[in-house]
């Protein structure tokens, strides 16, 4: 087989595995608190014990990552928490039908910070539009990152959306320090909400980003 193709081929076949794995995973009507790039699992572990009633799923594309938060999650006992190896786009396209969104968290994505490299960001418009599909109105998306750039860029996209608004006033569940929060001098932190009627108000449009929050 040409190379282009065996690559195609791997690709579908991994696809076709992931749906299959998330189609035995997820029960159909069960909405999904999902965490994007998840990393070592200190966070959704807490997260899942703190919320028995929510069903948790982390997804992270390093092996050795998924590996660590499976081990937390068995000490812990917890029935409602998986880890699923996964490219973040991948997955929200291999979730069952039925299946919805019941909050998005994404703590500490990997800022690509140089100019060229922006395309890489998770957290971008065909991104945030592909996950409102999957999002009941009211949704919230929790966003923490300690580079003040994407952040800025990420709190001023959010507004031009017609499917998220900003939520200054929404509270942020569980403090759960990440490996990736531990070693950030300052962060900054934003909730955004799902929605389908967007207000362009004066009063809707991009807050001023809070201050970095120094966590010492
Ligand atoms: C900077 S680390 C943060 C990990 C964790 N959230 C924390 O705060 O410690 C970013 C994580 O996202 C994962 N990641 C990067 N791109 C991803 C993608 N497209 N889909 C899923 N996970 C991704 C990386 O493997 C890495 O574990």
């Amino acid at each position: 087989m040409p190379p282009k193709l065996e690559f195609l081929a791997r690709i579908t076949e991994r696809r076709a595995a992931l749906r299959a794995e998330l189609a035995a995973l997820l029960p159909p009507k069960q909405p999904v608190t999902w965490e994007i790039g998840s990393g070592h699992g200190h966070f959704l572990v807490q997260y899942a014990q703190a919320f028995p009633e929510k069903l948790c799923v982390g997804v992270d594309i390093i092996r050795d990552r998924l590996n660590r938060s499976d081990k937390k999650r068995d000490r812990a006992r917890l029935r409602n928490c998986h880890f699923v190896q996964a490219e973040a786009r991948e997955f929200l396209d291999s979730l069952p039908a039925g299946v919805a969104l019941r909050e998005i968290w994404v703590l500490f994505p990997d800022p690509w910070p140089k100019k060229r490299h922006h395309k890489n960001r998770i957290l971008q418009a065909e991104f945030l539009e592909a996950l409102a599909g999957r999002a009941g109105e009211g949704t919230p998306l929790y966003f923490r990152t300690d580079h003040a750039e994407y952040f800025s860029a990420v709190a001023a996209l959010i507004p031009a959306l017609r499917t998220w608004r900003l939520d200054p006033s929404a509270p942020w569940p569980l403090e759960q320090e990440t490996v990736f929060q531990a070693r950030a001098p300052a962060y900054q932190s934003l909730v955004a909400v799902r929605t389908s009627h967007p207000a362009r108000s004066a009063e809707t449009a991009a807050p001023e980003p809070p201050p970095p929050t120094d966590p010492r």
